[in-house]
């Protein structure tokens, strides 16, 4: 194993980038956190909004709630719209994409014979939704296996078309991959499979914040809904997402909770699914807004996408492993899945025991996940990150490998 420092030179931090920046957060200063991902970070100035909007809720419960929430809501939702280009009469807010994703397949109906199908690279979630709806209406549950490493788009492309399940009725696919953090060329997919009459359901968790997300073209692609999370890459207060369905299957789609409004507009259904917090989603223009301000969108995802490609190749190179994607980061945007040396088992009971050993010892937070029978890590990349946190990783990795 070779050591980091010899690695070559990490991409110099644009301004206000790294530690700088690290204070308009909470995060602790003792930790290098590496899991964005997971559940985002937010800003401080985010949980001052978020906190305003509580107080000024408490303080006219009713009149905010009952009178005011739809008109404030409609601001907000506007707001996320134009962020991803999305649809606002056959969109709403969720509070997370499972729940956008239980929504829209728990809407539809699948016959014995049918497959509902994804890769093997699904959320574990989104695996046991679709699998619970093809236990209900007596289909099939098919994942497309594609072992890594996946070479360039066109190689994972090839791959899902070719291993398709001839009866797929539906098949949900990555936008950016969980355990993997490969983003999936879903404009090609959705492209290639319209004339097959499958129905294609986009799981962008990852996506805002990460990639240029553009819901409307998805959609005009044939794609029957898309979700995708504020609460992980738009500073968003957890309990914030987006789900927008083709404006053609909008009347069919209900919320996970069936409430007042389901014969209202999309929005308003989704929206009032029983008393709840709605300050996440009030909270989202200022969140928006924050990364615009302090960092410029295009910039910070630029930023964060230099930051882990280096990473990723750091990695690779101080653990002498293969990589899992290429290397120039072509198929990543802000996170990167990395191969662990293969040493670490024999030494680990599992994954979890690594990751709390990494956590105990180095105050390193970053997931171990043990996917398709080998260990993997994944970083993230945000703002508040510094060469020196993946360095830290690198030099832990080693020692506990020996
Ligand atoms: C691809 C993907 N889908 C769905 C989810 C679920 O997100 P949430 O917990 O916000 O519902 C995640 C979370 O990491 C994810 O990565």
């Amino acid at each position: 194993m070779t050591s980091s420092a010899d690695f070559i030179p990490a991409p110099i931090r644009p301004p206000l980038f790294g530690s700088e920046c690290r204070p308009l957060w909470l995060l602790d200063p003792e930790i290098h956190f590496l899991n964005h991902g997971s559940f985002g970070a937010v800003p401080r100035s985010v949980l001052e909004v978020q906190n305003r909007w509580r107080e000024r809720i408490e303080h006219r419960p009713v009149e905010l709630i009952d009178r005011r929430m739809p008109e404030l809501l409609e601001l907000s939702l506007d707001s996320a719209m134009d962020f991803v280009n999305g649809i606002p009469h056959s969109s709403g807010f969720v509070v997370n994409a499972t729940s956008a994703i239980n929504a829209v397949v728990r809407s539809l109906n699948y016959a014995p014979g049918d497959t509902i199908a994804t890769t093997s690279h699904v959320y574990n979630a989104v695996r046991k939704t679709l699998q619970w709806v093809a236990r209900r209406d007596g289909a099939l549950y098919e994942e497309i296996s594609l072992p890594l490493p996946v070479t360039s788009s066109e190689d994972l492309l090839d791959r899902v078309l070719e291993s398709i399940p001839r009866n797929t009725r539906l098949l949900v696919i990555d936008q950016v991959s969980s355990p993997t953090g490969l983003i999936f060329p879903i404009e090609s997919i959705l492209e290639q499979l319209r004339p097959r009459g499958v129905q294609v359901m986009i799981d962008g968790a990852h996506a805002p914040g990460m990639l240029d997300v553009d819901v409307r073209r998805y959609l005009d692609l044939g794609a029957i809904a898309w979700t995708g999370n504020l609460h992980k890459w738009c500073f968003a207060p957890k309990g914030c997402a987006l789900l927008g369905v083709h404006p053609d299957l909008a009347s069919r789609i209900q919320p996970t909770t069936i409430s007042h409004h389901a014969e209202d507009l999309f929005a308003r259904r989704f929206q009032w699914q029983g008393t709840a917090d709605f300050t996440p989603w009030l909270s989202v223009p200022d969140a928006l807004a924050f990364g615009e301000a302090t960092f410029g969108w295009d910039a910070l995802t630029d930023a964060n996408h230099r930051l882990v490609t280096w990473a990723h190749q750091l990695l690779c190179h101080c653990w002498a492993v293969d990589p899992v994607s290429p290397l120039d980061g072509s198929m990543i945007g802000s996170i990167a899945t990395v191969r662990l040396p293969g040493r670490l088992r024999e030494r680990f009971e599992n994954a979890a025991s690594l990751q709390a050993a990494l956590y105990d010892h180095s105050r390193i937070e970053v997931p171990v996940m043990d996917w398709s029978e080998q260990w993997f890590i994944r970083v993230s990349a945000q703002a508040y990150n510094t060469p020196e946190d993946y360095r830290a990783l690198a030099e832990a990795v080693s020692t506990l490998a020996g």
